[in-house]
C-alpha cells in the first residue's frame, strides 16, 4: 500500500492507495479506536461491498452497523443528512462512535459533516470508492450538503482520521462515473503540475481502460498534489481555491440543470474549458490552451460545452459560489501551466465566454 501524507499538525492523517484492501487479508493501518462503527454508504454501494467492510470492522469495534442512504447528488440535502442522526440516536451510538462513509463524493461529504456535528464531533474514516472521491473528495475534510440556491452551501471543514483508497472497488464503477472522476483528475495539471499534464496526455486513454498501474499513478499523484495544497492552506484563506478549477462554470451547470441531472465531474469539465478560454480572453494563457485541454477531455469521454442556460443563469448561479466576494464572482483561472490565480472577471465577457461554449 502507498501512503500519502496529509500534515496538518494534530490532525494529520494518512491516505493509504492500493489494490484489493477491502477484500484481502493484509493488515490494515490503524484504526480510531471507539465503543461502535457505523458505517454510512448507500442503497448502490452497500450490496458491493458494505458486507466485506463490516467483516473486517467487526475485528476493530464491539458493534458495526450499516446505514444505507438513498444514492444520488439529489439527496445530498438535509431530510438524507437526518437519516444519519436519526439513525445514530435511535441505537444508540454514543461519542466515541466512528463513522465509515463507504462510498462515493455525496457518501463522502455527508457522512464527513454528519461526523463533524454529531455530538459536536465524531471521527470519520473515508473508504472513496468511487475515482472522484479517490482522487479529491475524500481527502482535505471539505464536508457539506446542498442548499436548493446553492452547491456544498452548507458543511464545515473536518478532517477524518484516515482515507483507505481501494483501487479495486474502481472495477465496478460505470464508464460515465469514471469519466466524472477523470475531470478531477485533469485538473490537477493546469493548475499545479504541468509535467502530470504531459503525462495524461500521454495516458488518458489507460485510465479510462482502468490499467491499474496508471490508476495507482494518477491516484497518488492526484493525493499528493491535493496533500500540499490542503497542508498549505486548510481553510482555504488563499491557496486552496485553486482546485476549484473549473467549478464555478460547473456549480452553475449543476445548480441550474437541478442537482443530479449532469455529474459533478461532467459540470466541472465544462466548466474547465469555459476557464480555460476566459484565462485566454484575459492574456493569461496563449491561444491553443483551451483547445489543448477540449482534447483530453474527449478523449476521457467528459464534455466540453456547457448547457445553454444563458449567460444571465449563470451568473446567477455563480454570485453564489462561496468564492464571490461583495458581489464580484472570482474566478480560477490559468497563468501558465501549472499555475492558477484567482480572479474577478467582466460580467460581459464571461456572459460571452458562456454563450460562446454552451450547446
Ligand atoms: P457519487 O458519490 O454520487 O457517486 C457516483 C455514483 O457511483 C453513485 O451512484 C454511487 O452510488 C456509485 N458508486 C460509488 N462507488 C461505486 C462503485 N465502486 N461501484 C459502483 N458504483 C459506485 O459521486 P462522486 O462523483 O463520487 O462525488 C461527487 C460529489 O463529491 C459531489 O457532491 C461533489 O460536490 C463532491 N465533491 C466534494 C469534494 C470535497 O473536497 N469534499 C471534492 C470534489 C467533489
Ligand atoms: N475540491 C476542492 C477542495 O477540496 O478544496
Amino acid at each position: 500500500m502507498k501512503n500519502v501524507h496529509i500534515g496538518l499538525g494534530d490532525r494529520s492523517y494518512n491516505v493509504g492507495i492500493g489494490v484489493d484492501l477491502l477484500h484481502a487479508a493484509a493488515s490494515w493501518p490503524d484504526l480510531p479506536v471507539g465503543t461502535a462503527a457505523l458505517i454510512v454508504t448507500n442503497t448502490t454501494v452497500a450490496p458491493l461491498y458494505g458486507a466485506a467492510l463490516s467483516e473486517r470492522l467487526c475485528r476493530h469495534y464491539p458493534r458495526v452497523e450499516v446505514l444505507a442512504l438513498p444514492d444520488g447528488e439529489a439527496h445530498k440535502d438535509w431530510p438524507t443528512l437526518n437519516l444519519i442522526f436519526d439513525h445514530l440516536l435511535a441505537n444508540g451510538f454514543d461519542r466515541k462512535t466512528v463513522l465509515f462513509a463507504l462510498g462515493g463524493g455525496v457518501v463522502g461529504d455527508m457522512t464527513g459533516f454528519a461526523a463533524a456535528t454529531y455530538m459536536r464531533g465524531v471521527p470519520f474514516v473515508q473508504i472513496p470508492t468511487t475515482l472522484l472521491a479517490q482522487v479529491d473528495s475524500s481527502v482535505g475534510g471539505k464536508t457539506a450538503i446542498n442548499h436548493p440556491q446553492g452547491k456544498n452551501m452548507i458543511g464545515a471543514f473536518y478532517q477524518p482520521e484516515l482515507v483507505l483508497c481501494d483501487l479495486s472497488s474502481l472495477a465496478t464503477l460505470p464508464q460515465r462515473e469514471v469519466a466524472a472522476g477523470l475531470a478531477e483528475v485533469i485538473k490537477y495539471g493546469p493548475i499545479y503540475d504541468e509535467a502530470f499534464l504531459v503525462w495524461l496526455e500521454a495516458n488518458i486513454e489507460r485510465l479510462v481502460a482502468r490499467e491499474p498501474e496508471a490508476l495507482a499513478l494518477a491516484v497518488a499523484r492526484c493525493c499528493e498534489i491535493k496533500a500540499a495544497v490542503v497542508g498549505a492552506d486548510e481553510r482555504e484563506a488563499g491557496l486552496r481555491a485553486i482546485l476549484n478549477f473549473g467549478h464555478t462554470f460547473g456549480h452553475a451547470i449543476e445548480a441550474g440543470l437541478g442537482f443530479g441531472v449532469w455529474l459533478h465531474g461532467e459540470a466541472v469539465a465544462a466548466g474547465m474549458v469555459m476557464a480555460a478560454e476566459l484565462s485566454e480572453r484575459l492574456g493569461l494563457m496563449p491561444t491553443g490552451f483551451r483547445l489543448r485541454l477540449e482534447k483530453l477531455n474527449q478523449r476521457a469521454g467528459l464534455p466540453v460545452r456547457g448547457p445553454k442556460l444563458g449567460g444571465t443563469e449563470y451568473l446567477q448561479h455563480m454570485r453564489v459560489d462561496k468564492k464571490t466576494e461583495a458581489g464580484a464572482i472570482r474566478f480560477v483561472l490559468i497563468h501558465g501551466l501549472g499555475h492558477a490565480v484567482v480572479k474577478p472577471a467582466p460580467d460581459d465577457l464571461v456572459v460571452e465566454v458562456v454563450e460562446q461554449l454552451s450547446a
